[in-house]
């Protein structure tokens, strides 16, 4: 019997995981079973547990279970610590290893497929959830010059920023980014979830420059933030299908030490988000 692993979210049946695991397995000749595990909302230790006791061998965990996860998991990576939070469960011989893929997966889309540098930029995030902080200390790591985090509620983004103790990062009130800036941000990323409820965080025309690139953790044919960028005017536009396909390709990596070709997979998400 192959390997197997799993996507274990609530809900999960649009996890666009087993597809694109699936292509990084029958690319690479490696042989493995993906599915999709429901938990219940308030059953994440019991499916999780359920499925390492039938041999799983790892498990991609997403909303909202991955900072149950990180509890879950018997030790975690650097990176995961750093996030609170894990996407990637890793058997290993003595117990879990718990990762998270997330923030390299970003800054991987945004070099090599996008073709954006981080090195020097002034960065904008926009929230304060677990998707901003996963990503706060790989961005830092690839180089960028500052972070300014703006959140709705500035005491959860003054909180993140105590707690990470980087030099270059400081909070913000994302209505005050309303307001005139001083100096525009080179790289500006959506990371709350105000889509899903179609609401946009408005910001002055001074928070961005001609070449600013604009980049939004959701992904999909059109999404309501980078709609309201064009809007604007902005050029430099790009989705979070990209940082899906990457953080996969990392899980991969972790899991069977083959790193896939990420291009035809995400060159096939594409194609497929496009003509649904
Ligand atoms: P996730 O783990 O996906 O980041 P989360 O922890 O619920 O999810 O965080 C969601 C983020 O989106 C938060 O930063 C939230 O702001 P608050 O901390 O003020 O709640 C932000 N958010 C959600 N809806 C928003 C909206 N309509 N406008 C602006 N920010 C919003």
């Amino acid at each position: 019997m192959s390997d197997r692993y799993a996507v274990i979210g609530h809900p999960v049946a649009h996890s666009r995981s087993p597809a694109i695991h699936e292509a990084f397995a029958a690319a690479t000749g490696q042989s493995l079973q993906y599915e999709r595990l429901l938990a219940p909302l308030d059953g994440f230790v019991e499916t999780v547990s359920a499925f390492a006791a039938a041999g799983g061998r790892g498990a991609n965990v997403t909303v909202p279970f991955k900072e149950a996860a990180a509890a879950w998991a018997t030790t975690l990576t650097p990176r995961a610590q750093s996030a609170g939070a894990v996407n990637t469960l890793i058997r290993q011989a003595d117990g879990w290893l718990g990762d998270n893929t997330d923030g390299v997966g970003l800054c991987r889309d945004l070099v090599d497929n996008a073709g954006w540098s981080l090195v020097g930029q002034r960065v904008l995030l926009l929230g304060a959830g677990g998707a901003a902080r996963g990503v706060m200390a790989p961005l830092f790591e690839a180089g960028i010059q500052s972070l300014t985090l703006a959140n709705r509620t500035l005491s959860r983004a003054q909180q993140l920023v105590d707690q990470a103790g980087f030099h270059a990062l400081t909070a913000v009130d994302l209505a005050a980014l309303r307001a005139p800036c001083d100096t525009p941000f080179d790289l500006i990323i959506n990371a709350t979830s105000a889509s899903l409820q179609g609401d946009v965080p408005l910001l002055h025309p001074t928070v961005w420059h001609a070449q600013t690139g604009l980049y939004d953790m959701m992904y999909g044919h059109r999404t309501a933030f980078l709609d309201w960028g064009a809007a604007q005017g902005i050029a430099h536009r790009r989705d979070g299908l990209g940082m899906l396909v990457e953080q996969a390709a990392e899980s991969f990596w972790c899991w069977r030490g083959v790193r896939p070709d990420t291009k035809p997979v995400l060159a096939q998400l594409r194609a497929s988000l496009s003509s649904s």
